[in-house]
């Protein structure tokens, strides 16, 4: 009997199909996304990912009491990795999907490769469509081989995989990367957005009927053009994002989505001549550079998942050389900084708009946390009356649209982490209830409206 295909088109951008071609996909409104594509209607993707095929080849679920839903407390696997631990929510689930996404050359081959090889006592396969086992071989030296039972599988066809994988019975699969891999299921190219559904549907068909963890890597390009990865976030049940710059020392892995735990944690690594090391200190880390001498730096307490980080703030204000005044940043929004100087502007008439305004996270971190706000001012500040703040000062603030200081989550453990590191001074919004008596080794600043920090640091 011959195969039966359908055509459908599919989204580039977010993977959605439909019977008829649009010119703009009507589910993520993105131009000129949606591509012709043969599936063929014995396709993975329509099964449900949780289906169990009994032998015969029909779905076996049925309806279960809740209360008689079988489950084990030891279903994670410990990946003798500290920080990769936290961030799934203390080991890797059994029957669980995980997407590794970032840059090329970021390192998700040497983690995963390093995740592979220190799973002691569980035999681990990683699968490379990437590299051969002599580059594999050669990698693994530099990291370091612990684990007895890492095997190392070079092919590319799913199907060859699935069927090595049934075979060689392993603990932990690593695919390194889904867009190597192709399917004699859909004919078109490997890499295309099918293939990379198909060949995901497959995999995690298997990670759910088997209960073995498989782990995807997938390749992101910086203006996130690549299809594959959007997509394959909906299928998988924990996405990880390897962010960083590959020219900084620092990388973090962030948690971006997490069926089995919080999205809030995030690791940070540093990558040495012997594969990604923990960095295990990194608020002591990322300031340790930081010369208070200078105009510009300031030093503002941030949250990254759980744990207060410390992180230096550097700013340089300069008179704007073409007509047009530069704001630029990196590591920080820029539509954040844009906002802060016009309060600046409007509340405390710094004429900061007509100026060019850089702005630089330093170790290469991007952060989102509002608290850093007080920190952006104070550095804009510093850098424009050329003023250094103090040593041993820290922020850790928001800042409101009419100038006021606003209060930030965790103040607590914000403050004792600069308590610890040494800080003498905190300057944090009034609204925030602390007992500052509870924190003898570090003077609490609480202050209500920007002028305020003028008067305190630059006068
Ligand atoms: P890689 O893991 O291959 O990145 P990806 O798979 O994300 O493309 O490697 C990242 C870079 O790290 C690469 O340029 C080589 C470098 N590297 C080290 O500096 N030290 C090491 O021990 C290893 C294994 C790689
Ligand atoms: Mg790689």
């Amino acid at each position: 009997m011959a195969i039966k295909t359908k055509t459908v088109y599919v989204c580039s951008n977010c993977g959605m199909d439909y019977p008829k071609w649009y010119g703009q996909c009507p589910s993520c409104k993105e131009w000129n996304t949606l591509k012709e594509m043969n599936i063929s209607s014995s396709s993975t993707t329509n099964v449900p990912a949780w289906g169990l095929t009994s032998s015969d080849g029909g779905s076996k679920n049925s309806p279960v009491n809740i209360h008689n839903v079988e489950y084990s407390h030891t279903q994670r696997i410990d990946t003798m990795d500290m920080e990769l631990n936290r961030i799934l929510g203390g080991g890797l689930v059994r029957g669980s999907l995980t997407l590794l996404g970032g840059e090329p050359g970021i390192g998700k081959s040497t983690l995963m490769l390093q995740l592979a090889l220190r799973a002691t006592g569980i035999r681990t396969l990683y699968v490379s469509g990437e590299e051969s086992p002599q580059q594999i071989k050669m990698r693994a030296e530099r990291i370091g081989v612990t684990n007895n039972e890492c095997y190392i599988l070079s092919e590319t066809c799913t199907d060859n995989i699935l069927s090595h994988i049934r075979s060689s019975n392993p603990d932990l699969v690593v695919i390194d990367s889904i867009q190597t891999l192709y399917t004699t299921s859909s004919d078109s190219a490997a890499g295309s957005v099918s293939q990379i559904r198909e060949s995901t549907a497959l995999l995690m068909r298997y990670a759910k009927s088997s209960g073995i963890p498989v782990v995807l890597i997938g390749h992101i390009t910086k203006d996130g053009t690549l299809a594959g990865p959007k997509i394959l976030e909906h299928m998988v049940d924990t996405v990880l994002s390897f962010e960083g710059d590959r020219n900084h020392i620092y990388r973090i892995v962030r948690c971006i989505k997490n069926r089995f735990g919080s999205t809030d944690e995030i690791g940070i690594y540093h990558m040495s001549g012997g594969g990604l090391r923990v960095v295990e200190n990194p608020s002591q880390a990322l300031i340790s550079q930081h010369n208070a001498s200078l105009s510009g730096n300031s030093i503002a307490v941030t949250l990254e998942g759980m744990r207060p980080i410390m992180i230096e703030v550097q700013a340089l204000v300069s008179s704007a050389v073409y007509g047009t005044p530069q704001h630029s940043c990196t590591g920080y929004d820029s539509k954040r900084l844009n906002m802060l100087l016009a309060v600046l502007e409007k509340r405390v008439g710094f004429r900061l708009s007509s100026k060019d305004v850089f702005l630089n996270i330093t170790g290469g971190i991007r952060v989102d946390d509002p608290a850093l706000d007080l920190a952006v001012v104070a550095s804009v500040l510093s850098s424009s009356e050329d003023i250094s703040i103090g040593d041993k000062v820290c922020f850790a603030a928001e800042v409101g649209l009419s100038g006021e200081i606003r209060p930030v989550t965790r103040i607590e453990q914000r403050i004792a982490e600069a308590a610890r590191l040494g800080f003498n001074i905190i300057f944090i919004s009034r609204y925030n209830k602390v007992r500052i008596e509870d924190y003898p080794s570090i003077r609490v600043m609480p202050i209500e409206r920007v002028e305020q920090l003028i008067k305190l640091c630059f006068s």
